[in-house]
């Protein structure tokens, strides 16, 4: 190597853009190392150095479509946390950790065929639908895809509300975007549809609001990325409809995965 010659390592990213939300919540965009492959849905590693050179890293799940040429990701800001006190803070052009390794359930492989798929998510859980969202296998696979989201407040959905409204205008994606419905909830401040989205499973009110049947295996697929109360919750109500989970490897009719926080 030619001296002075500078290594670049290929798990260092550039920050291409940051966007803030209220509430401690941003989304930020970094330039994607040639070699990752992913499926819409998984999540990798990134994070910062740390004081002591070894870097904080925590699991993420990668909001970008595969086919972006940037990687999308969406956080939460812990006040104390020890990797988003500090990524709160990163601007364009800062460099992040990154390792290429993509991992997790949410796969549309791992869901056997059907008509419709019901995407359930809370808080920052959303982050690997607006992946999903934005891949036309989605809707190759399915017919009908309902995103369900609830948060405490309102100004938590905004990150989803938008990204579903850029549906309609996205070149690859707007030909589907009538196959999408939209279910945002709060439960903690006034909005339009108030309450947990498990209580409106149970009551029959979130089916009734979308005109659609109740939950039936020969029909319906979920995917669920939330905290893990909610997660246990929701498989609770989805086993006892009669889906049964699935994996990579062996393909059914849910799956689940835990919004990751710092
Ligand atoms: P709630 O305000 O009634 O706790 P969090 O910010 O704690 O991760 O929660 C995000 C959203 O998920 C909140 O609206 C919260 O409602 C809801 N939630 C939390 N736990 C559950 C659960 N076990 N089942 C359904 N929704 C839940």
């Amino acid at each position: 190597m030619a001296e002075g010659s500078k290594i670049i390592s290929p798990d260092v990213q550039k920050v291409t853009k940051v966007t803030h939300y209220s509430d401690g919540l941003f989304a930020f965009r970094v330039t994607r190392p040639q070699s990752l492959r992913f499926r819409s849905g998984e999540f990798v590693m990134i994070g910062l150095p740390g004081d002591n050179g070894k870097p904080i890293l925590r699991a993420y799940s990668i909001a970008s479509p595969a086919w972006d040429e940037e990687l999308e990701f969406y956080s939460i800001i812990v006040p104390d946390g020890p990797l988003t006190s500090r990524l709160q803070h990163i601007k364009e052009g800062d460099e992040i950790i990154l390792r290429p390794k993509p991992v997790g359930t949410l796969v549309l492989d791992a869901l056997t065929g059907g008509k419709r798929v019901y995407f359930f998510a809370t808080g920052t859980g959303f982050a690997p639908f607006a992946s999903l969202l934005r891949d036309p296998e989605t809707y190759e696979r399915f017919e009908e895809v309902i995103i369900t989201h609830t948060c405490r407040e309102v100004a938590e959905l905004t990150y989803g509300r938008e990204l579903v409204e850029s549906l309609a205008d996205d070149p690859l994606i707007g030909e589907f975007a009538g196959q999408v419905k939209y279910y945002p909830t709060t439960t903690r401040e006034d909005s339009a549809k108030m309450g947990r989205i498990t209580t409106l499973i149970e009551s029959g009110e979130m089916f009734a609001d979308l005109g659609l049947p109740p939950m039936d295996p020969a029909t319906d697929r979920a995917m669920v990325c939330g905290n893990l109360a909610f997660n246990l919750d929701i498989k609770a109500l989805l086993e006892k409809a009669g889906l049964r989970e699935g994996a990579n490897s062996d393909p059914a009719e849910f799956v689940i995965e835990k919004a990751f926080v710092d």
